[in-house]
């Protein structure tokens, strides 16, 4: 049967479930040209409202798997995805902890828009290193370090590259079926032989409360499940800043403090979580506490580095302005808000805009308090910097609420809320 977008887009708009062959067909002829852009927009708004069932958001994903090509590895591997947030700089530690475990970890990254960070822009301010390889740099890595992080070949479900580039600019993002499967064609299409998913929970994250992450987290696993996939999902708190760093060069120094037996404790206990997840579904039995405290990871983190033209051991840029936000008074800390200081990071340039937009290397914020910790009046609180001084102004007024100083410590929030797996 002929299709046709208008009947597509009328068929969900009127609350209908798609067939199969519907669903192929437009994503098949939207990544061809053949169904413009205003059309898809409306179809993603009509899925929007009216939403896809478990089968259709299977036959989406499979879909956009479609539209590209399906990488496969030749050794063991393993991956993991963000939903994104503040300071996370998890993927940096994890992927050569876990190739120093034993399986190998295809990480193919994205760049940050908006307040969350992106693993690309993070490591790009490390002198040298390279994002873009081709697929068969890829695949030599793998086999000679264990471990590649770099940006997802061309090739890669290039359907969900141009409906996500759509959705962000038709308020259609926030929509669990399509986040959902965003997110797992690309993952899928890697060809990981296990897939372990950080969906992260608070006011820096995609998803605000725990039922709304809880939904995305189940939908991901059963798409995982569906596909074949062995798949694991930790829901994380993201209430808070990952760590004490936030933006680019900062974050890689504090991930390299990680690997190197020191860093915060939370970002060392998620990386670990992390790994010992990835490493049960990869089959592998190892402790990663052990071999991080081994120095073997960061041996690997090293080889990986270099293999991508990077210098592990060039410094890192430094801002050319920075300003410290005092304590208004002692006591403890009681909140430190993700978003806003993931605002503020992105205002004095650790983010992007638009994702043409170029970011700043050495941008971002340090926490020196985190809360539960005392502090004193005037004590340094919070250390922003930038290259463009002007942009301060505008972090500090995303920092007027972002922060609060009581006389009680706060009851602490577990770090990992949720474990769903396949
Ligand atoms: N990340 C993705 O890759 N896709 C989405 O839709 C949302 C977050």
């Amino acid at each position: 049967m002929k299709h046709t977008a208008v009947d597509v887009i009328r068929a969900k708009r009127d609350g209908e479930i798609l067939s199969d062959e519907q669903i192929d067909w437009v994503i098949a002829a939207y990544t061809r040209g053949e169904v413009a852009d205003e059309q898809m927009s409306a179809l993603a708004m009509a899925v929007f409202l009216n939403g896809l069932t478990s089968a259709e958001t299977a036959r989406w994903t499979q879909a956009m798997i479609d539209s590209g090509e399906r990488l496969s590895w030749p050794v063991s591997t393993v991956d993991k995805h963000s939903t994104g947030g503040v300071g996370d700089k998890i993927t940096l530690p994890l992927a050569p902890l876990v190739a120093a475990c034993g399986v190998a970890v295809p990480q193919l990254s994205g760049r940050g828009l908006g307040h969350t960070g992106g693993t690309l822009d993070k490591l790009e301010s490390i002198p040298g290193w390279r994002a873009s390889l081709s697929s068969a740099e890829i695949r030599d890595q793998l086999l000679s370090v264990g471990a590649v992080i770099c940006a997802p070949t061309e090739g890669l479900a290039p359907a969900d590259r141009k409906l996500y580039a759509l959705r962000d600019v038709t308020a259609t993002v926030e929509c669990v079926p399509l986040i959902a499967s965003s997110i797992m064609s690309k993952k899928i299409a890697e060809g990981a032989g296990a897939l372990v998913l950080d969906v992260k929970v608070g006011s820096g994250a995609f998803m605000k409360s725990l039922p709304a992450a809880r939904e995305l987290a189940s939908a991901l696993v059963e798409l995982g499940v569906a596909h074949g996939q062995k798949v694991a999902a930790l829901l994380t708190d993201m209430s808070v800043p990952l760590g004490r760093a936030v933006g680019n060069a900062v974050e890689v120094a504090e991930a390299v403090d990680v690997l190197q037996g020191g860093g915060p404790a939370d970002v060392v206990s998620l990386t670990v979580a992390l790994a010992a997840e990835m490493l049960s579904l990869a089959g592998v039995s190892a402790d990663p506490a052990a071999v991080l405290a081994s120095g073997e990871a960061f041996e690997t983190w090293c080889r990986m580095i270099t293999a991508q033209d990077g210098d592990p051991s060039a410094a890192l840029p430094s801002p050319k302005h920075v300003h410290v936000v005092e304590a208004p008074r002692g006591g403890v800390l009681s909140r430190l808000d993700a978003l806003g200081v993931g605002v503020a990071a992105w205002r004095l340039g650790a983010g992007r805009a638009r994702k043409e937009d170029p970011v700043q290397a050495a941008a971002g914020i340090l926490c020196h308090a985190k809360p539960g910790e005392r502090v004193t009046a005037g004590q340094p609180l919070l250390e922003l910097h930038t290259d463009t001084p002007d942009a301060v102004e505008g972090a500090l007024a995303a920092l007027t609420d972002a922060y609060e100083i009581t006389e009680e410590a706060p009851a602490k929030t577990p770090l990992i809320l949720d474990t769903i797996r396949g």
